[in-house]
């Protein structure tokens, strides 16, 4: 990039593809396309198989069965199709919600459209100083009042990971009937993820953090909230009956999918999943571990840099601001260093004005990061204090 090897640190805004994942993209087209479930022909079977047998792998990769497993179009819409489905046929005027000071945009707006159309309360935990959620604030927000929870996993702007085990823990504790979400967006390219051991009711992630394709995400919930929820959207394939007279809907997750979906996609996330599964998430974890410890070994030794997010338990991701320039100079100096890092507010708003700060420059890890990459992102931002300060 500018004419510098590529040291790319902004995997948590998506990730770079496997081969694998870009062959099976343009095997797909090339030798197997057709629409699914609906044509008797062999390639429109063949392609129908390959991709509800990816709904089976996305079920054995998160420890879910497979009829809980619904494909949108990302992680977003996921959380759009729990608000307005789960939460527009139980939430009444006052029942509240708890969200965390750390969530993305993703994760706010749903609710806060729920908020608008009917008048649900939202409750903030607050952060302490290491980024890590106030647990003992989090306990103290739950009341009579409270139908979910709804938490990341792993933040995307500090890289803290949040121990949603214990959120439900404590919010079922409280009161059984409270739900849980959980964004997994950065936690399923980061970690291994068991849904059983988390204790929460739905959990969403993205394809195209995991090394898959865009324009593909996951929706898991239990299958008696699935089987409860009204349609998201409808169309052709999520019907059993249609009349003038009135429509039936098929059970989930066809009732959540309807019109053609991302036919090709679906399938290279199977590809996706089978190269991090090859090479194994805990040594995907281990592996962004060293590079943390050493990018902040190699960037605390640069004068004026505030980090955040510092708590213990930490995920691929730097998130700093400099006294000496803006975030977005930094940046622009690192471009020409063919350093790729993100800056601004990373779709958190809402944390960076509880730091007080417009944004950081964010640095992200993924599995094909090297401690090269490290040292040109040292290199870039020496370089960037030089000629900025
Ligand atoms: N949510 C993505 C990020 O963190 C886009 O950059």
């Amino acid at each position: 990039m500018n004419g510098q090897p590529l040291a790319y640190l902004d995997s948590a805004a998506s990730a770079q593809k496997p081969r694998m994942v870009i062959n099976a993209l343009m095997a797909v087209y090339e030798t197997e396309y057709a629409n699914i479930h609906r044509g008797l022909y062999k390639i429109s079977q063949n392609v129908t198989e390959k991709f509800e047998a990816v709904r089976e792998k996305v079920a054995d990769f998160i420890g879910v069965k497979t009829d809980e497993i619904v494909f949108t179009r990302n992680a977003t819409e996921a959380i759009n199709l729990v608000a307005t489905c789960w939460g527009g046929s139980v939430f009444a005027r006052g029942d509240e919600i708890i969200l965390t000071t750390m969530e993305h945009h993703a994760n706010i707006v749903p609710w806060q459209l729920l908020q608008d159309r009917i008048g649900i309360v939202i409750r903030i935990v607050p952060l302490r100083a290491d980024g890590t959620l106030d647990m003992a604030a989090f306990a103290g927000l739950l009341s009579p009042r409270t139908r979910m929870v709804s938490v990341t996993h792993i933040s995307n702007a500090l890289g803290i990971v949040n121990d949603v085990s214990q959120i439900s823990a404590i919010a079922k504790k409280f009161n059984p009937e409270i739900k849980v979400l959980v964004d997994g967006s950065q936690s399923v390219v980061h970690r291994d993820i068991h849904i059983p051991d988390l204790g929460c009711d739905f959990f969403v992630f993205t394809g195209h953090k995991l090394y898959g394709p865009s324009g593909i995400g996951v929706l898991w919930g239990r299958y008696e909230l699935l089987a409860a929820m009204p349609p998201y959207q409808g169309g052709g394939d999520m019907i059993e009956a249609v009349s003038f007279d009135g429509t039936t809907f098929k059970p989930p997750p066809a009732r959540f999918e309807a019109g053609t979906p991302a036919i090709a996609d679906v399938i290279a996330l199977g590809a996706a999943i089978d190269y991090v599964q090859g090479i194994g998430m805990d040594a995907i974890a281990a592996h962004e571990g060293r590079l943390l410890r050493e990018a902040m070994n190699a960037l605390s030794a640069i004068d004026g840099l505030t980090f955040y997010g510092t708590g213990p338990d930490k995920a691929g991701i730097v998130s700093f601001t400099a006294d000496w320039a803006h975030p977005s100079d930094i940046a622009m100096i690192l471009d020409q260093c063919g350093v790729a890092v993100r800056t601004g507010h990373h779709c958190c708003m809402p944390l960076m004005r509880y730091y007080g700060i417009e944004g950081t420059v964010r640095a992200s890890f993924g599995l094909y990061t090297s401690v090269e990459d490290i040292e040109a992102l040292s290199v870039g931002l020496r370089k960037a204090r030089e000629l900025l300060s």
